[in-house]
């Protein structure tokens, strides 16, 4: 089967950064079905030549060790490049046009990926309309839109509505690149493709569940886009959510891209909305200090940086047990984690229960930058007088040395060859802007709860730890456990 991608936002970060170097090593590893063109669409006139050698370069800084100039060539013979203007309707004939003479075969299936600013995805949707791009009565047409998908409930609502317009939705693909993360995808199996985890997995035995997404890094440049975004919905909305439902869902009836979606979505609908009193008791909204100096944002900006978010999840598996969500920017490192936090013994045996009160078994899922567990269990100090301490059983998920494949490489391969269970369905994305759309609203609100100040390189502000404190828990603050 004959395969194109036409990347719409050639000249961007994200196409020379992932999206070229992720098709190249699925390319060199033999992946990606054969043959499969890239067409590259923006505004900048320059020939295929020149796009090509272009890539060359980034591709070798981004994929290192991978790059060898015999299969780069061999890939590379296979990407053109096209000028064209989303707003020009001719650009979209010319296009259609481009695609005709470049595919062998009328069966080709076709994926047009969105990389372009958010703004202009309604008017590239309804242009592939126009041009007839979208239709699929030969090859399959499918059309992939990265994140931010929305801005709101409203705005989503809006989007979703306007691209079925144009495509059916088994036709679109909404990406979240943290699906496409090894660790994610474990995490199912772990949970469904084992029988010891499963009878724990619940209310009865589970105490609460920490999700943090800590990001070493600031702003940066981006700060006229996160500015207007704050963490809720750059990290929350999509990452974080994901990994929740990957945490909380179901088994699903089968391993297939719908019946793991409605368990999925399942998740997001059974979240407790927050009202009254909930929003400010719920959680905690932080800044780092020297955000409101870095290029692009106000001088009294009133973004959060760093979020905690306490959710509940109202079904008969998780009733009462809290999940704790975080995330923020210039934390003390990068490391992104899932922590099932177990009850206590109902009954200590061992020790001056009133002085020692051991830590209760502990789950850490490390998501990245190493990927791996650990679980955490009481064990005796040798030669001591029953005495306890914390050990730990580790699992390192690359431990035969090998890199694990940057996420990108499995969406845009699923993408290709029509699997869209790593993707987001319209519903899913309505449901989560249904969680954050009302906390967004509060936290902006003359009412909103302060806005704490913290130091770059800490866990978020204090006052973190602190309402972590009240609750009589407290955060697993270590920086990668493997
Ligand atoms: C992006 C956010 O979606 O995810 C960024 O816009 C963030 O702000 C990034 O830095 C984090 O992704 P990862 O894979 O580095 O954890």
């Amino acid at each position: 089967m004959s395969h194109t991608m036409v990347i719409f936002g050639a000249s961007g970060d994200l196409t020379s950064r992932k999206l070229i170097p992720a098709l190249y090593r699925q390319f060199h590893r033999g992946r990606l079905p054969k043959p499969t063109r890239i067409v590259g669409v923006a505004r900048s006139v320059f020939s295929s030549e020149q796009w090509r050698s272009q890539l060359a370069e980034t591709t070798s800084k981004y994929v290192k060790g991978d790059f060898e100039t015999d299969a780069w060539n061999a890939f590379a013979d296979q990407i053109h490049y096209q000028p064209g203007d989303i707003g020009n309707d001719q650009d979209f004939h010319q296009l259609a046009e481009k695609l005709t003479e470049i595919e062998e075969s009328p069966t080709t299936d076709r994926v047009y990926y969105l990389s372009t600013m958010p703004q202009l995805y309604p008017v590239a949707i309804s242009q592939l309309g126009k041009a007839g791009l979208n239709i699929d009565t030969h090859g399959r047409r499918r059309v992939v839109i990265e994140k931010p998908f929305g801005t709101d409930l409203a705005t989503a609502r809006h989007l979703n509505e306007a691209i079925h317009q144009t495509f059916r939705e088994d036709q679109i693909y909404r990406i979240d690149h943290y699906l496409g993360k090894e660790t994610v995808q474990n995490m199912l199996v772990l949970r469904f493709g084992n029988t010891i985890f499963e009878p724990l997995w619940n209310r009865n035995y589970i105490d609460h569940v920490q999700i943090t997404v800590a990001e070493e890094v600031k702003v940066g440049r981006r700060g006229d886009y996160y500015d207007k975004s704050g963490v809720l919905r750059d990290m929350f909305q999509n990452h974080l959510f994901q990994l929740m439902m990957v945490t909380a869902m179901e088994a699903p009836v089968r391993y297939t891209g719908e019946f793991v979606r409605d368990e999925k979505v399942k998740v997001l609908q059974a979240v407790r909305p927050y009202k009254g009193s909930d929003f400010a008791e719920f959680g905690v909204r932080g800044q780092y200090d020297g955000y409101r100096n870095e290029e692009g944002i106000p001088e009294e900006s009133q973004t959060e940086t760093f979020a905690a978010l306490k959710l509940y999840i109202d079904n008969w598996r998780w009733r009462g047990v809290p999940f704790y969500l975080r995330s923020g920017k210039a934390m003390s490192c990068r490391t992104t984690q899932i922590v099932i936090q177990f009850r206590e013994p109902p009954h200590m045996l061992f020790g001056d229960s009133k002085s020692y009160r051991p830590e209760a078994n502990r789950l850490v899922i490390q998501i990245q930058p190493a990927e791996g567990m650990q679980l955490h269990f009481q064990s005796k100090v040798p030669d001591s007088d029953m005495k306890l301490r914390l050990s730990e059983l580790d699992f390192q998920f690359d431990s035969n040395g090998k890199e694990l494949p940057d996420a990108y490489q499995r969406l845009l391969l699923d993408a290709l060859t029509g699997d869209p269970g790593l993707f987001a369905r319209s519903d899913e994305v309505e449901q989560a802007w249904r969680i954050v759309d009302p906390i967004i609203s509060a936290w902006k609100s003359p009412a909103a709860p302060t806005l704490y100040n913290y130091e770059p390189g800490m866990w978020g502000p204090t006052q973190s730890s602190e309402w972590m404190n009240e609750q009589g828990r407290n955060w697993f603050d270590v920086c990668p456990i493997i």
